[in-house]
């Protein structure tokens, strides 16, 4: 196939051998199949800035640290050098995220590097060496269904337990291979202690799965991981293989709440008491 012009300095460097095909070409993204000596791999040539569309959307920025100060100040009064770090912080954060995901367990493609805007990545594929389909390509019966959302939602708490939020899974981002689901697609992925965001992209995400397997496993629509998963991440007590229950009572926060109320209450009659005695006492 005709070589494209971003995958040529990979080509010359002798990173790529070789360019099997074209992907797929998504809204931010194309993607190719090449050959790297003798393995097959993936790589994403990310579009240019002007060309992509939502996900640099300042909700996602908010929270991400630049490496150095004087970058992040250059970024903060985007200059022109400015503007040039802050493609390269977006640019890079998959790259980040993939590393660091797979180093937390978590199944997303392997990442061999990022070149001149260009992430190279292990090949997520089936048997036939194509590449693997989508959940959204795939229909389920209700027991694979509920497996692979209990699969997809311990992949969630892993990747919260290591600081990050997916903020755009769904069923178009996870791709099935022979041992189950794999994430991809994390150009986005948002820091969770850090963006004002990150709990309604983790509960979006969560009831994005909750949605598309709710369609084979109708019991799944009636679950709120999302917010148990938040509610166990802000106190604390979030680990890898937590035992997740499915409900949340929000009324547990009201009745804390009126708990709360009912103390402040106590205590302020209290004090009107003591200065009303005190008043008395000045009376007499
Ligand atoms: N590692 C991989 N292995 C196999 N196929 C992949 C891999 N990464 C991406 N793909 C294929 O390429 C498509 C586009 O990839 P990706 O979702 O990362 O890019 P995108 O342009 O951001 O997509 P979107 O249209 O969701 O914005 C995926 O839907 C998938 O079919
Ligand atoms: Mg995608």
């Amino acid at each position: 196939m005709k070589i494209p012009k971003r995958l040529q300095p990979l080509l010359e460097d002798g990173l790529i051998d070789e360019i099997i095909c074209q992907l797929k070409s998504g809204k931010e993204a194309q993607v190719y199949m090449v050959r790297c000596g003798e393995v097959i791999r993936c790589a994403k040539v990310y579009k240019e800035a002007n060309k992509r569309s939502f996900k640099q959307a300042v909700q996602y920025q908010e929270g991400r640290t630049a490496r150095n100060s004087r970058r992040s100040r250059a970024m903060q009064k985007r200059t022109s050098y400015g503007q040039k770090e802050s493609e390269q912080a977006w640019l890079s954060a998959e790259v980040d995220a993939l590393y660091q995901l797979a180093a937390a367990g978590v199944r997303v493609p392997q990442p061999y590097g990022f070149v001149d805007g260009v992430l190279l990545m292990e090949l997520i594929s089936g048997d036939d060496g194509h590449a693997a389909p989508r959940l959204d390509d795939l229909s389920f019966s209700s027991e694979l269904a509920l497996e692979y959302h209990d699969r997809l939602i311990r992949e969630i708490v892993r990747m919260l337990c290591s600081g990050l939020v997916h903020g755009d899974l769904s069923e178009f981002n996870v791709l099935v291979d022979n041992s189950g689901p794999v994430v991809i697609d994390l150009p986005q992925a948002v820091n969770a202690a850090g963006n004002n965001s990150a709990p309604m992209m983790l509960e979006r995400d969560v009831n994005n799965m909750r949605d598309y397997f709710g369609r084979y496993a109708p019991e799944l629509l009636d679950t709120a991981y999302g917010k148990e998963i938040w509610h166990h991440y802000e106190n604390g007590t979030l680990i890898p293989d937590i035992q997740l229950t499915g409900q949340f009572e929000e009324s547990a926060d009201a009745a804390d709440v009126d708990e709360l109320m009912e103390v402040i209450n106590d205590a302020r009659e209290e004090e009107m008491e003591r200065r009303r005695r005190l008043q008395e006492d000045d009376e007499d």
